[in-house]
């Protein structure tokens, strides 16, 4: 029964038959502790005496959906720190009005549903009052808990033009991104307000973005721009386990997690009081070519990365949240970490010390024109200078190994203003 494993993990597929896809990783989580792949039994028991995020049996799965974030009385807007959701609607919107007075409005009407909407509320009526069916809720998420519903709201460098007489009021770091733009296209970029909802039940994210869609367009004043839908939480909170991106590979182990972080590398604390507590989203749809990365041996997979894809750990580690060793060096006297590999080009280590938190979520558009898996990460960050984000993504950019699998094929910019407090909405400071 004892069969021994590569450095990854792995093993022939006779060992696997039979063996669910949770007992092979509790095996394999055992394998890299003992050295040894025990049965699916001894894994788990094997398991539960590793660290955070070691093992994928710590009761992760485990989604209580009557969870509910407040609205009001926080300084930050839910959705940044808050624990990582199942699933996530994004979209944004082009504002189709030109006076600063319409979009004060909507984003009070908007403020004033979100609050309904986390709290597990209707929006409107349920009952017909009208017979055409506008002002009520649409009713899809009538019997579903709140889901650990939060809604995001972030305001594009439009906003802050000349058009609505804000241009004052600009966050002060608010601006396109300085970034080469080639693979991007416009259907998936861009946006004058941003929404991200996020929720344990994919249906009450949808609805709460068509009904914040529907009070937009009714109002004449916002008109839907782009959209993702994700799946499958691509980063994690503390105390989460890791997920995996579909490239099979844990991702969010080196992310943001403490209060001091958020405070250093997220929140903004200083400029206009109005935006303090904010912070900046920057949003990558990209694009992975499935098809070919599942053509590239795993070990080679692993170089690109710079991790084990079982284990999650550095290439110098044997566990997920061994800090990696970039100077180590192999029998070869090369590198461990390759120098093109994601993890060495993108670690503070190796950037003057720059974090951003990363939030992003799996997506699918299905199949494209040429018959492929159209799918990928739909990568979400916040910083407190966008400035960051691209010092790493102009490293990734041009020498990623990783490059040859992704393509960056949306983009947006948004600032996220803080949470308001009860009685006011969203943004309020800037109308001041
Ligand atoms: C499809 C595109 C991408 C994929 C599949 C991907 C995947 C990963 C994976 C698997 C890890 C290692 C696990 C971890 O520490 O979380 C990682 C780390 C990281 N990624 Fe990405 N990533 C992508 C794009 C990006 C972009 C665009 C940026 C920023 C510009 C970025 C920044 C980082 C950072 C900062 C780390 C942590 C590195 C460390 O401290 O070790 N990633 N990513």
């Amino acid at each position: 029964m004892t069969e021994p494993t590569t450095a990854d993990g792995a093993r022939g597929p006779g060992a696997v038959r039979g063996v669910s896809r949770r007992g092979l990783l509790l095996s394999a989580a055992a394998a890299g502790a003992g050295g040894l792949l025990v049965g699916a039994a001894g894994g788990a028991a094997a398991a539960t005496a590793l660290g955070r995020g070691d093992s994928p049996g710590d009761g992760a799965d485990a989604i209580d959906l009557s969870g509910r974030h407040p609205f009001y009385g926080s300084a930050e807007q839910a959705g940044i720190s808050t624990p990582v959701q199942r699933y996530s609607v994004f979209m944004t919107f082009d504002l189709t009005t030109s006076l600063a007075q319409d979009l004060q409005v909507l984003l009070a009407r908007w403020s004033a549903a979100i609050a309904q909407l986390m709290a597990g509320k209707t929006v409107g009526q349920v009952e017909p009052a009208r017979t055409d069916g506008i002002g009520l809720d649409t009713g899809e998420a009538l019997d579903l808990d709140p889901a650990s519903l939060t809604v995001t709201l972030g305001l594009g460098p439009r906003v802050f033009g000349d058009e609505y007489g804000l241009a004052a009021r600009r966050p002060p770091l608010l601006r396109e991104l300085d970034l080469p733009t080639g693979s991007l296209h416009d259907e998936w970029s861009g946006g004058d307000l941003s929404l991200q909802a996020c929720a344990d039940d994919p249906q009450v994210a949808y609805h709460a973005i068509r009904v914040l869609a529907r009070i937009g367009k009714e109002a004449g004043s916002a008109a839907t721009r782009w959209t993702v839908i994700g799946f499958g939480r691509a980063s994690a909170g503390r105390g989460q386990s890791t997920p995996r991106n579909l490239l099979g590979y844990k991702d969010g182990t080196r992310n943001i997690f403490d209060k001091d972080d958020f405070d250093r590398y997220v929140w903004v604390d200083d400029g206009p009081a109005w935006t303090r507590h904010g912070t900046y989203q920057v949003v990558r749809k990209i694009q992975m070519h499935i098809e070919n990365w599942d053509t590239d041996p795993v070990s080679d997979q692993n170089r690109i990365f710079g991790r084990h894809k079982i284990s999650g750990a550095p290439l110098t580690g044997a566990h997920e949240f061994d800090t990696p060793d970039f100077a180590a060096t192999g029998p070869d006297g090369q590198p461990v970490i390759d120098p093109t590999s994601h993890i060495r080009l993108a670690a503070h280590e190796n950037n003057d010390g720059v974090k951003i938190l990363r939030r992003g979520f799996n997506y699918t558009d299905g199949i494209n024109q040429y018959g492929f898996l159209d799918a990928g990460l739909l990568f979400i960050s916040y910083q407190n200078d966008p400035a960051h984000f691209e010092r790493l993504q102009r490293r990734l950019g041009s020498s990623d190994a990783l490059n040859e699998y992704i393509t960056h094929v949306g983009s947006g910019i948004f600032f996220c203003p803080p949470a308001p407090a009860r009685g006011t909405y969203l943004a309020a400071g800037m109308f001041d």
